[in-house]
């Protein structure tokens, strides 16, 4: 019979509860609670939050207990409005943005940990390196190689411009990559529904001149073609994009190219 050991630190165990002190409209947040450096197990801390004095918004009641409570919780955020995409975060089991998430959506206890399936720096902050690694890999500039017209700018019809609605939106949250099961085995070589959302982004502007190219490389057993149309991204998108439908495009571009 096969045995497995858990790696050592694996076990999240109960950290500390904090009461909110003669408060009577209490809501209780449960986060998770990492610093790999310190050699302990992760935790989940209770925080009670009077929500008579707290925001409305999950990022809210989580600034909440940096500034009033615990000092030491870290997490990313710098907009509240989201736009940034840094506050991305696993709310009551799905990926979110924490500061346009509202607290009254949930019922009961809010549960909070870090995006799945990444490495945590520590608490709520994962490790986006390799994320925006692939991010770079796919150009996501504007490559043109005719000049740029004599009186300035490279102009777009209101249809073509029309082709970024629901791609320019994505502000890179990393939401549904982490929620595709497909990222989770694989992301060391599929490059996820954020970065192949990306990728059509650039493919679908009029500006752009180096489709080819660009399919060239996405053209590739692993990169692209481990979505299996799962739909988790499309589901989890903070801001109601469609990944998997952009992945779909891609897909649909090569075939007409290579089948033509
Ligand atoms: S549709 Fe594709 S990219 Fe989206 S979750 Fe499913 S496998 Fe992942
Ligand atoms: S497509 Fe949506 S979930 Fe994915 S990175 Fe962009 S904004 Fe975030
Ligand atoms: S803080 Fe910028 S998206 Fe949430």
């Amino acid at each position: 019979m096969v045995e497995f050991t858990l790696p050592q630190n694996s076990v999240v165990k109960k950290g500390k509860t904090f009461k909110a002190k003669g408060a009577t409209n209490i809501r209780n947040f449960e986060v998770y609670r990492w610093d790999p450096d310190s050699g302990e197990n992760p935790r989940i801390d209770t925080y009670e939050i009077d929500m008579d004095h707290c925001g409305p918004m999950v990022l809210d009641a989580i600034l909440k207990i940096k500034n009033e409570i615990d000092s030491g919780l870290t997490f990313r955020r710098s907009c509240r409005e989201g736009v940034c995409g840094s506050c991305a975060m696993n709310i009551n089991g799905k990926n979110t943005l924490a500061c346009t998430k509202a607290i009254a959506d949930y019922n009961g206890t809010v549960k909070i940990f870090p995006l799945p399936h990444m490495s945590v720096i520590k608490d709520l902050v994962a490790d986006m390196t390799h994320f925006f690694d692939q991010y770079t890999s796919i150009k996501p500039w504007l490559t043109n190689d005719a000049e740029p017209p004599a009186d300035g700018e490279r102009l777009q019809s209101r249809e073509e411009r029309a082709k970024l609605d629901g791609l320019y939106e994505c502000v890179l949250c990393a939401c549904c990559s982490t929620s595709c099961p497909s990222y989770w085995w694989n992301s060391d070589k599929y490059l996820g529904p954020a970065i192949l959302l990306q990728a059509y982004r650039w493919l679908a502007d009029s500006r752009d001149t180096n489709d080819q190219e660009r399919l060239d490389e996405l053209n590739e057993s692993f990169k692209l073609y481990r979505c299996h149309t799962i739909m988790n991204c499309t589901d989890t998108c903070p801001k109601g994009l469609n990944p998997a439908k952009a992945i779909a495009e891609i897909k649909k571009q090569l075939v007409q190219r290579d089948h033509s």
